[in-house]
């Protein structure tokens, strides 16, 4: 069912409520895959053999570097680890330390009385993002401008192959965002504003991590993140002055919930998706982490969810100043395992105490342990064969030139042309002089965006890849002159100016916004560019619409790169013409603040630009 439910109380959302409650709100039928739970023989035996210690330490997941020593994980009996955007191997950022430091954590748990083994989780959210020579892919909102759900499947598939190489075996990906609000830090996580085409490529993606079901050595644990309505929330509802609107309320009923923020779910469901992350975010002013109706009666009754929910990171504490308490709501309302980083010895401490006192049921312990440990044998991770370690014969296979074809064509296919004044577009090769301006247009830090090598990014060479500079010099003919200025300087007398502007990397409250307009600084350079008279492209890197201003009437050709990664190759094939644009846009682009947010189905809506815009030019006459 197509959702066009917008923030007024329409006629439809009334339509919508009353059709909910026969079925599903989307008309699909209740439940999800009854997989997972045909492993329950072999778990309930082991179930039997554990203590609660044991049964504790399998809810917890600590974060590698907090640890004090890997001794922790066999003392503890930790089910978990997971490396945060921000916590590489000691030993340096390679895919051999990677490898190392999980092989090694997965011995240590071994070594534990009854050696059950690691789920060892990382954010490899676009491509294995923490490791330098990884295929750094297109951010969400990118792919979503491609709907090509084969392609962003592939994705998955390859970014599942470059993790087992490193022994990583659980992404903490796809975000199911339907993402309402673009002044959100996260938008360029989510695929689009609009339900149906998150749910048709967050499936997607959940079939490539997974793909030949979770038995298979080359196949990943998906996570479905963040539950439920992350991207719904309220702007000014959160907690200043670190967050705007991240981590905020969203303050929609129960027919806007379903019919645009869980519709994702049932379909990752029906796909098979192994694990749920809970969101940070509250529905109503009620926090998600400690919300027994959505995380229990929703996701796990209602919707036959199999598998574990795993906590947002420390997100337990926020839940009650006393965090024993914290602890207990959480629990009790449907977390299964705590994203608890260096607080492990205190969890695990509370919860030992919170059961013993009565106050946490032993069935709620059973219950979650029970869905950990369904995962655990449905990957084969308790066969301890080789699938339970890193695979150095994938190890070639990092950051192949295979695999950044398959990025570069990403990058093609997710690039959006929303302006071309006299067929500027395509480029010829053979120009006597093109100019690149702007610190946009070599920077490959500042084109991979939030969540890669760090948590929010970086500047510069921060990894292996190809700035859109060196696409462009290394695609045109020799007899071209290609320069370049970080500044716009330099320009006059050029055949051709192409200026990449947009956003530096962020990540989550950190990119959080209040005015989405372009850089006061970068409009001026556009203004100097425009005055020289040199036709003019403008390419923008940016994690979401921009407030355009001058910079629209001022370009001839207008491009949007999103943040494509490591491939910038991808952004000289459309320049020159190597491939014609397809992509079409997955956010409505407003024309100012005043509109924001905007979205398909709003009672009135005047984007700039609509969801589902986008040019192309014929290769040859560029028309
Ligand atoms: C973060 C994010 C979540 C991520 C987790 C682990 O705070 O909200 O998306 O998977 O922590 O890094």
């Amino acid at each position: 069912m197509k959702c066009t439910v917008g923030r007024g109380r329409t006629l439809a959302l009334v339509l919508v409520v009353a059709f909910a409650a026969s079925c599903g709100s989307d008309g699909e039928p209740a439940g999800g895959r009854a997989e997972l739970s045909q492993f329950d023989p072999r778990v309930n035996a082991l179930l039997e053999r554990m203590t609660l210690e044991e049964k504790v330490g399998q809810m917890t997941q600590a974060e590698i570097d907090k640890l004090a020593s890997l001794e922790e994980i066999p003392e503890l009996a930790l089910g978990s680890l997971l490396n945060g955007g921000d916590a590489d191997p000691k030993d340096g950022n390679s895919v051999e330390a990677w490898a190392r430091m999980y092989d090694d954590a997965q011995r240590a748990a071994l070594r534990s009385r009854l050696g059950i083994p690691l789920l060892y989780g990382v954010d490899a959210v676009h491509g294995h993002s923490n490791v330098v020579g990884a295929v750094i892919f297109p951010h969400n909102i990118g792919l979503g401008c491609t709907r090509n759900p084969a392609l962003v499947e592939e994705i998955a598939h390859i970014t599942a192959k470059e993790m087992r190489a490193t022994g990583m075996h659980w992404t903490f990906a796809p975000v199911l965002a339907v993402a309402r609000d673009e002044r959100w830090g996260r938008t360029y996580e989510s695929f689009s504003e609009n339900p149906d085409v998150v749910a048709e490529l967050a499936t997607a993606a959940v079939r490539g991590f997974q793909r030949g079901g979770l038995a298979h050595p080359e196949a990943v644990l998906a996570t479905a993140k963040h539950f439920l309505a992350d991207g719904g929330t309220q702007f000014g509802t959160s907690t200043p002055p670190l967050m705007l609107i991240d981590q905020g309320d969203a303050r929609i009923d129960e027919g806007e919930l379903r019919a645009i923020h869980l519709l994702p779910y049932r379909r990752a469901l029906q796909a098979g998706v192994g694990s749920m992350m809970a969101s940070y975010s509250s529905w109503n002013g009620a926090k998600v982490h400690g919300h027994r109706y959505l995380l229990t009666e929703l996701l796990k009754n209602e919707l036959g969810f199999e598998g574990f929910v795993v906590s947002d990171y420390l997100a337990i504490d926020q839940l009650d100043p006393d965090y024993k308490e914290a602890v207990r709501r959480a629990i009790t309302a449907g977390i299964d395992m705590g994203m608890v980083a260096h607080r492990y010895r205190e969890f695990i401490q509370v919860l030992l105490e919170l059961v013993r006192e009565g106050a946490v049921p032993m069935e709620r312990i059973e219950d979650a342990v029970r869905r950990i440990l369904r995962v655990k044998f449905a990957m084969g991770l308790m066969d301890r064969d080789a699938r339970l370690w890193s695979n150095p014969a994938l190890q070639a296979l990092v950051g192949s030139p295979e695999h950044r074809a398959v990025a570069r064509r990403a990058v093609r296919e997710s690039l959006v042309l929303l302006k071309n004044q006299n067929r500027l577009l395509p480029l010829r090769k053979d120009l006597g002089r093109l100019h690149l301006a702007g610190v946009h247009a070599d920077n490959l830090g500042y084109q991979c965006g939030g969540w890669t090598i760090t948590w929010r990014g970086g500047s510069g060479r921060i990894t292996e890849g190809t700035t859109i500079l060196e696409a462009v010099r290394a695609a045109v003919s020799p007899t071209t002159t290609v320069t370049y200025s970080f500044d716009g300087s330099g320009a006059d007398g050029a055949d051709v100016v192409v200026a990449v502007i947009g956003e530096r990397p962020y990540a989550e409250y950190t990119g959080d916004r209040a005015d989405l307009s372009v850089e006061s600084r970068q409009v001026e350079m556009i203004r100097t560019l425009a005055r020289s008279g040199v036709p003019l492209v403008v390419v923008l890197v940016t994690g979401r619409p921009l407030i355009l201003g001058d910079v629209f009437e001022l370009a001839d050709a207008l491009l949007v790169a999103w943040l494509p990664g490591t491939e910038g190759q991808g952004v000289a094939d459309v320049l020159f013409g190597d491939a014609a644009p397809v992509g079409k846009l997955s956010f409505s682009w407003p024309r100012s603040m005043e509109q924001v947010p905007v979205n398909v189905g709003d009672p009135v809506y005047d984007p700039l630009f609509p969801f589902g815009f986008g040019l192309t030019y014929d290769r040859e006459t560029g028309g």
